[in-house]
């Protein structure tokens, strides 16, 4: 405990008993919360905890991958600007920068690269499972099981306490993602699948195997090649949020990676984290013309809807990764032509930014307002969405569970709460029961 009259402490007074105590404060503004359980009442009190829903203001690890100031719209990947990331990186320059904590030499980048086309086949029983599911099953459903499946493939990934079979299971996710990605799409489409071409560049291979038809090789446009990796540069890390979190708590029962990441993308999948790029684009659909717009705002102030695409937790400015993607559509839409919700997105945009309920909120568009309107325009059906955020978020939540198996600090992930049920009471027989 620091000494009275230390700077770095906090005092704090509990007027119930008139006691003071010194709690250090660390990293700045940190204060470790296990330092609050002794301000008892009495020696059988439990102790001091903290009440935070939803982890507003709760840090739950150090982090040295991703930092964010929401009130700037600065957002970091190891030091370096997303701005200048997205202009001159490529995804898996980046996703190595995410892993290893520094952007890699010609040779490490090109080894890396090596390793994950190597990787990027997966078994053909897992083939066989896409084939099982409906026509219609949502391609995100698939992807998640797909990821589960795959812990029964490489049942050596238990070993989580060996770096070297880390690493491993690394590379395989991240080179294994586009794969069941594609296979969802074109089961989907009833078309057969296509193996991985090992001479593509990551998103081109992804490409290829998602819309080749025939034996005639798919040679995608460079600029969408590169507006689809833009859009996984942007999307490869995001710091604390809902699914990362959920990587890092199954992840710290020592669970596999493949389980790990199957739960982080469950928690990607609603609408208020990786499924609001679909929901966005299903909201401009519903909305329809520009002239409904009015109405559907009056909806929102009436909490009747919510702006998909709108609001963050962290970023109360602008979303950066947001004025990206707008830049990044304008060049798709001259390969594809315009998209006709862009009219829509772009009067909604102008509405919200310019009225109170949204100004006095902060509600700014979000990085999955215009993504969806992309990716539509690209041919990407609307279920797919989630699933592109989830392919190159593989990185981020990998990194993370990297980082918290090798923290000395963390343990199996375990909250308290605060209880609200009944007081202890009998049991009641049910006959006498009412
Ligand atoms: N449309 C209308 N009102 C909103 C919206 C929205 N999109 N977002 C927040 N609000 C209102 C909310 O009703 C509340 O109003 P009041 O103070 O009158 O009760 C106020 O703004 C604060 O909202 P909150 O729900 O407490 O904010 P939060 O930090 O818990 O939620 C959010 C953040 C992203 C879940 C939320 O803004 C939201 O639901 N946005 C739409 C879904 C979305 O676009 N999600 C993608 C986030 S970016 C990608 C990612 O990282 O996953």
């Amino acid at each position: 405990m620091a000494t009275a009259g230390t700077k770095n402490s906090l005092s704090i007074r509990d007027n119930r008993t008139g006691r003071e105590y010194e709690v250090p404060i660390l990293d700045g503004d940190v204060i470790n919360a296990i330092d609050l359980r002794q301000i008892k009442v009495n020696e059988d009190d439990f102790g001091m905890m903290s009440y935070d829903p939803a982890f507003s203001n709760t840090a739950s690890t150090r982090s040295a991958i991703t930092y964010i100031d929401g009130d700037k719209g600065i957002l970091r990947y190891r030091g370096y600007p997303i701005e200048q990331l997205a202009e001159r990186a490529s995804h898996l320059e980046v996703a190595y920068l995410i892993l290893k904590g520094e952007l890699p030499t010609k040779s490490q980048l090109d080894s890396f690269v090596e390793d994950v086309t190597f990787h990027t086949y997966v078994h053909e029983n897992i083939t066989e499972q896409v084939k099982g599911f409906r026509y219609d099953a949502h391609a995100m459903g698939m992807v998640i099981s797909m990821v589960a499946s795959l812990s029964t493939f490489y049942p050596d990934a238990k070993e989580v306490d060996d770096a070297k079979n880390r690493w491993q299971q690394i590379v395989r996710l991240v080179a294994k993602m586009p794969t069941l990605a594609a296979y969802t799409y074109r089961h989907h489409r009833g078309l057969p699948l296509v193996y991985p071409e090992n001479e593509l560049s990551y998103t081109a291979n992804f490409l290829s195997m998602l819309f080749k038809i025939g034996t005639k090789e798919h040679k995608p446009s460079p600029v969408l090649e590169r507006a689809l990796d833009i859009l996984f540069i942007l999307h490869a890390d995001h710091e604390q949020n809902c699914s990362t979190t959920a990587m890092r708590v199954i992840g710290s029962s020592r669970s596999d990676p493949y389980s790990a990441l199957a739960g982080a993308m469950a928690a990607l999948y609603g609408p208020l984290h990786g499924g609001a790029n679909e929901a966005v684009l299903r909201m401009l659909t519903r909305i329809g013309s520009v002239s409904n717009i009015p109405k559907f705002i009056e909806g929102v102030k009436r909490k009747e809807e919510r702006l998909m695409g709108f609001g963050h937790r962290i970023y109360k400015a602008y979303d950066p990764r947001a004025s990206i993607i707008k830049r990044t559509a304008d060049e798709v839409f001259e390969v594809t032509g315009r998209n006709p919700l862009l009219d829509i997105a772009l009067e909604l945009e102008r509405i919200a930014l310019s009225e109170d309920y949204f100004i006095e909120r902060n509600l700014y568009p979000n990085v999955d307002f215009y993504s969806g309107i992309i990716y539509q325009s690209m041919g990407f059906p609307v279920e797919m969405f989630p699933v592109l955020f989830a392919i190159p978020r593989a990185a981020g939540w990998l990194a993370h569970w990297e980082e918290m198996i090798t923290d000395k600090e963390q343990r199996i992930a375990r909250p308290l709460q605060v209880f609200t049920g009944p007081a202890v009471r009998d049991f009641v027989p049910i006959s006498d029961r009412r």
